[in-house]
């Protein structure tokens, strides 16, 4: 059974049930008045049940205590003398209405823990600087919803925030080489843990070496596909030095290839202090000096994308790879 006819099936159940009791509702509170002026009818009916009780709570508990058919009787007595039409008769769901409610119940239990299980996508994206890991993230989070945490943003923030974690990676990010394991590794780890993350993650930029990918499996944290930009090296220079954010929507943009949409958005963007020719230059070197002990590790789950093509037609090939996960 699929999410969609489980729901159908316990909304159709929720709703018939709903509309049996909404049904019992209306008709006992329309007949309120009528039943005022036709006490004496109502004081018969409930003298089966009950004797002597007059506050309009018990009137209301009697009827709904009430056996469905005398409970039936009554309400059509009480419409005959009044010379109104019958309601509608009051009645529950039924016991095999029931069944199928407790069945499509269960089977959405079922079907949600597979999707839950479906759901629980763990991805990490690899590449060179400026291969497009950020630009292809942003479209996968709007595709799939998936948790982004990446290493760079959560240093970035660290050092915007001046903690002894942050003071220590400025100086590396400054260069533009690695921040060292002790920093980086439980940043990243603590990330993965929260709550957030529980339903599936998308790593980018981290492990970026042999000893980053070792301490991830020693927590037990094994991606299910790793995803590699390939971007020739010419080209991700170019990329970097016109590279661009917007501090409001978090949006990247590039002076060439990705222009901001008007003058406003244009006037508040900002440049990364790493991203000049000299530290890109810097980057790209530790980048090939590491890479390949990170790739050999994910062989098996490594998927290589060429990156050197328009960012949708980049990410049409990944949002395939992630749909048949
Ligand atoms: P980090 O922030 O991760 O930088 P990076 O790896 O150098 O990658 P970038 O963010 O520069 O590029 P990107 O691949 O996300 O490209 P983007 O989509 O923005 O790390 C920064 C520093 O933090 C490191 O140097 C290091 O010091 C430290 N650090 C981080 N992780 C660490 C770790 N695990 N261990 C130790 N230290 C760590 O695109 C770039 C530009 O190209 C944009 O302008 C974009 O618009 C444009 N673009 C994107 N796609 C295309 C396309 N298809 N065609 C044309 N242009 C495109």
């Amino acid at each position: 059974m699929t999410i969609m006819s489980a729901l159908t099936a316990s909304s159709l159940f929720t709703s018939s049930a709903l509309r049996a009791s909404k049904t019992t509702t209306t008709s006992s509170t329309s007949n309120k008045n009528k039943n005022k002026k036709n006490s004496s009818s109502f004081v018969v009916c409930r003298s089966q049940k009950q004797q002597q009780k007059t506050s309009a709570s018990s009137e209301k508990s009697i009827s709904l205590l009430a056996p469905s058919s005398s409970k039936n009787e009554c309400i059509q007595q009480i419409a005959a003398k009044s010379k109104a039409p019958p309601p509608p008769a009051a009645t529950g769901p039924t016991p095999t209405q029931i069944a199928a409610g407790v069945f499509a119940a269960a089977a959405i239990g079922v079907t949600a823990r597979k999707a839950m299980k479906k759901k629980a996508k763990k991805i990490v994206i690899a590449g060179a600087p400026a291969s497009g890991k950020g630009t292809q993230c942003e479209l996968i989070v709007k595709k799939f919803g998936i948790t982004h945490i990446s290493a760079g943003d959560l240093l970035r923030a660290a050092v915007a925030q001046g903690t002894d974690d942050g003071l220590k990676a400025k100086e590396f990010m400054d260069r533009g080489d690695l921040v060292p394991d002790e920093v980086v590794v439980n940043m990243v780890k603590s990330r993965l843990n929260e709550p957030d993350c529980a339903g599936g993650w998308l790593l980018d930029g981290y492990p970026r070496s042999a000893s980053q990918a070792e301490a991830l499996s020693s927590y037990g944290i094994e991606p299910d596909l790793f995803l590699l930009l390939d971007v020739p090296d010419e080209e991700l220079l170019e990329r970097v030095v016109g590279r661009r954010l917007d501090p409001v929507t978090g949006q990247i943009y590039h002076l060439k290839f990705f222009p901001p949409p008007d003058e406003t958005v244009a006037k508040r963007l900002t440049q990364r202090s790493d991203d000049t020719e000299e530290k890109a230059q810097n980057r790209l070197k530790v980048h090939h000096a590491n890479v390949n002990a990170v790739l050999s590790k994910y062989k098996n789950i490594m998927k290589t994308i060429d990156g050197n093509r328009q960012k949708t037609t980049v990410f049409k090939e990944i949002e395939g790879l992630i749909k048949s996960m």
